[in-house]
C-alpha cells in the first residue's frame, strides 16, 4: 500500500550519495543526475505532476514554475540557505511549503569567508600565480609582503548565523572585529571607513542590492579589502572593478558574482583579487547536511502532514 502512495519528487541537480539514497528510499525520485541545471523549459515541464521539488539557488522558483507543477505540490526543499530565487509569497499564495538550509553551512561559509581574507591578505593565490607561471624568485626580506591578521579590524555587514560565526573565527585569530546589519551594530558608512577587511553576509534583498556600490567603496580605507560570500548583486562589481584599478581600496575576494557564472573580464587581469567558484558551503560535511534538511524539509510535509523547523511559510501547510 505504502508504495503505491509514495509522493513524487523532482530534483533538479545531482545530490551527495547519502542524500540520493534517501531521497529514493521516501519518494517516488525523478533526479537531473547533472550538475549543470536543467533549462528552464525542462524545468517547467519535469516540475509537472509531482508532489515537492528539491530546487537549487540556480533555478527561479516563481508563480510560473509553481503552476507548471500543479495545485497538488506541497513542498519545496530549496538546496541553499540564502533564497532570493524563491517567491516565497507565490508559494504561499498556493499552499507550497518552502524549506531552506541553515546552520549546516554556517561553519563552511564562515571558515571560506577567513580562507578568502588570508589569501588576499597574505597573497597565497597571488604567489601560486607566480610560481606557476615560472617566475624567477627567491625569498626575500622585502619579497611580496602582505598583512596579517592579528590587530587588524574585520568589519562583518550581516550578523546573521554566517556573519556571527565569521565574526567569532576573526576573533579567535586576534582581529578585532566590528558589525553592521539590520539588527543593531555600527552605521555601515561608519563600519566603512574603519574596516582593514569587510567582510558580507547580508541576504540578497531590494535593500542590499548594490549596498557596497561606489560611494561605498570610497568610504573605505585605501589599504582596506572587500571579501564576499554572500550574494553577487550585493556588489556593484563595476563599480568594484573601477575601485581597485584605481587604488581606491587594495583588493578584493569574491566567491560570488553579479552575473554567475560570469566572472567580469577585468578582475581577471588583477592580482590583487582572489576569485572562487561559489565554493561557501562547498564541504563534503555541509552539502550532505544541506541535502538532509532538503529532504526533512520535503518528508514533514509529503509524509508527516506538518511543516518543518526550517520552512520559511509554515503558514502554507494544508
Ligand atoms: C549558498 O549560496 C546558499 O545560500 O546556501
Ligand atoms: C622563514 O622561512 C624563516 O625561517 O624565518
Amino acid at each position: 500500500m505504502m508504495e503505491n502512495v509514495r509522493p513524487c519528487v523532482y530534483c533538479s541537480r545531482r545530490v551527495p550519495g547519502p542524500v540520493l539514497a534517501e531521497l529514493e528510499q521516501l519518494f517516488e525520485l525523478e533526479l537531473h543526475d547533472s550538475e549543470r541545471p536543467p533549462p528552464r523549459e525542462e524545468l517547467l515541464r519535469a516540475a509537472a505532476g509531482r508532489d515537492g521539488l528539491l530546487t537549487m539557488l540556480t533555478d527561479r522558483v516563481d508563480g510560473e514554475l509553481l503552476d507548471a507543477a500543479g495545485p497538488q505540490l506541497r513542498a519545496v526543499g530549496n538546496f541553499a540557505v540564502g533564497y532570493d530565487n524563491v517567491d516565497v509569497a507565490a508559494a504561499t499564495a498556493r499552499g507550497v511549503v518552502v524549506s531552506n538550509t541553515p546552520d549546516v553551512l554556517t561553519r563552511a561559509t564562515a571558515e571560506l569567508a577567513l580562507a578568502l581574507l588570508l589569501s588576499l591578505r597574505r597573497r597565497v593565490t597571488e604567489g601560486d600565480r607566480l610560481i606557476r607561471r615560472r617566475e624567477p624568485w627567491l625569498m626575500a626580506p622585502t619579497f611580496m609582503l602582505g598583512h596579517g591578521l592579528e590587530g587588524a579590524t574585520l568589519g562583518v555587514v550581516g550578523m546573521g548565523r554566517i556573519g556571527a560565526e565569521t565574526a567569532r573565527l576573526a576573533g579567535s585569530l586576534g582581529m578585532d572585529v566590528i558589525s553592521a546589519g539590520r539588527s543593531g551594530g555600527l552605521p555601515l558608512p561608519e563600519l566603512l571607513a574603519r574596516a582593514d577587511a569587510v567582510s558580507l553576509h547580508c541576504p540578497l534583498t531590494p535593500e542590499t542590492r548594490h549596498l557596497i556600490d561606489a560611494a561605498a567603496l570610497r568610504l573605505m580605507k585605501p589599504t582596506a579589502v572587500l571579501v564576499n560570500t554572500s550574494r553577487g548583486p550585493v556588489v556593484d562589481e563595476a563599480a568594484l572593478a573601477a575601485a581597485l584599478r584605481e587604488g581606491v581600496i587594495a583588493g578584493a575576494a569574491l566567491d560570488v558574482y553579479e552575473a554567475e557564472p560570469e566572472v567580469r573580464e577585468e578582475l581577471l587581469a588583477l592580482e590583487n583579487v582572489v576569485l572562487t567558484p561559489h565554493l561557501g558551503s562547498a564541504t563534503h560535511e555541509a552539502r550532505v547536511g544541506m541535502g538532509m534538511l532538503c529532504v526533512e524539509g520535503l518528508r514533514a510535509v509529503l509524509l508527516d502532514r506538518r511543516a518543518p523547523a526550517n520552512a520559511l511559510n509554515p503558514e502554507a501547510l494544508r
